[in-house]
């Protein structure tokens, strides 16, 4: 298992979907920074089931117990190990599906790397649980980094083919960031927010799931942070963000739709705002050279529909080599975006303090 990422903060993640517990262990976090306990439970509540009708039943609190690297409520330099219980596990719903695996789950690729021995149980450390501890490792970076004046928050920017209201880097403050992340669906608009709901529930109705494009803003960080060619920024935050489950590509500043503009429509021209190096627009998303700018960084992840739909499927049972058909039982998002848009904040957290800890540019 490949289940770590960063270079100066090594982030490890633990466990299975219905195993004892998840959890994940923190190294290398600078020392003598608070950690709030209850902010941390806030970030991953929005993370948690149950906040709307767009996810699944699985009831799971999500109490994060920090085993160490705490001392007095500060970092202590010693690894951060927390630990998150699995309380509301069903396996039952998961045995069959050994031999006939899910479409676009890892059923089938995982149980041809690890030879048939790994976890078939709610998706075992595939799972989209795994995400929780992602959030507690990110949500103790944000903390940080809020200290420092970043901030990094993002929305639902498209679900269900219905887009959110349009957000301007350039306008963007941190209190319209922290506005959005306590909404029940994290949009701007909440008249699309409800509309987005109620294509999840008709998918839903129809046993089918639906996907979703998170855009994430980062404000405040300093130019500078980043290398060229592969230790880029774009580079470095692309490794986590792929790191979570259903996220099928990810683009930065103007992205994909850059390629059909003109470098005249295309290029930021810089200007001098307040004895600071600024660029006019923010098409490069705040990144250039694999480098920051000191723009807002601009990064958007596309994330598939749920592969677990309710709807009949088919697939092989893989014992009798026959085409068979598939209904899946359980209790499933049958939207992943709108749960995942902390998950991809905590991603990006994680990957700016590390890039702040790059040992050249001492920002800490
Ligand atoms: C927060 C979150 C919740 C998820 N919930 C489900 C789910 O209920 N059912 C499901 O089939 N997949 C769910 N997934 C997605 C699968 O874990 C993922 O599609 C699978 O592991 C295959 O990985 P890939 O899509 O990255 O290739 C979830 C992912 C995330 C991030």
């Amino acid at each position: 298992m490949s289940s770590e990422f960063g270079k100066n903060l090594r982030i490890s993640i633990f466990g299975e979907s219905h195993g004892a517990a998840i959890g994940v262990v923190v190294d290398g976090l600078p020392v003598g920074e608070t950690v709030d306990l209850d902010a941390l439970a806030a970030f991953l509540a929005r993370r948690a089931p149950g906040r709307n009708a767009m996810s699944t039943a699985r009831k799971e609190t999500d109490a994060v117990r920090v085993l160490s690297g705490l001392y007095q409520g500060k970092t202590s330099g010693a690894p951060l190990c927390m630990v998150i219980e699995n309380r509301n596990a069903h396996s039952n719903d998961y045995e069959r599906l050994r031999h006939i695996p899910r479409p676009a789950h890892a059923d089938y690729s995982a149980s041809v790397r690890y030879h048939g021995f790994s976890d078939p149980n709610g998706g075992g450390h595939f799972s989209g649980r795994l995400t929780a501890p992602l959030c507690a490792a990110g949500g103790v970076c944000l903390q940080i980094l809020n200290r420092k004046g970043i901030a990094i928050g993002g929305h639902l920017s498209r679900c269900a083919g219905v887009d959110d209201a349009p957000i301007d880097s350039l306008r963007l403050t941190a209190e319209e960031l922290a506005a959005v992340a306590q909404r029940p669906i994290p949009v701007l608009d909440e008249n699309a927010g409800m509309r987005m709901q109620a294509a999840v529930q008709a998918a839903k109705e129809q046993g089918d799931s639906v996907g979703g494009v998170i855009e994430v803003f980062g404000l405040g960080i300093p130019a500078g942070l980043g290398s060229p060619m592969f230790g880029g920024v774009e580079n470095r935050l692309a490794q986590a963000v792929f790191g979570i489950p259903a996220i099928r590509g990810v683009e930065f500043g103007a992205g994909f739709g850059a390629a059909d503009l003109r470098g005249s429509q295309n290029n930021d021209a810089f200007v001098l705002q307040e004895g600071i190096v600024r660029t006019k627009t923010n098409r490069h998303g705040g990144v250039l050279g694999g480098i920051t700018t000191g723009m807002p960084l601009v990064m958007r992840a596309a994330v598939k529909p749920t592969p677990s739909i309710a709807q009949e499927q088919k697939t092989l049972d893989r014992q009798t080599g026959e085409q068979t058909a598939l209904c899946i039982a359980g209790r499933h998002d049958p939207c992943i975006a709108q749960r995942a848009v902390p998950c991809v904040e905590a991603a990006v957290a994680a990957v700016l303090l590390d890039l702040m800890l790059d040992g050249e540019y001492a920002r800490l």
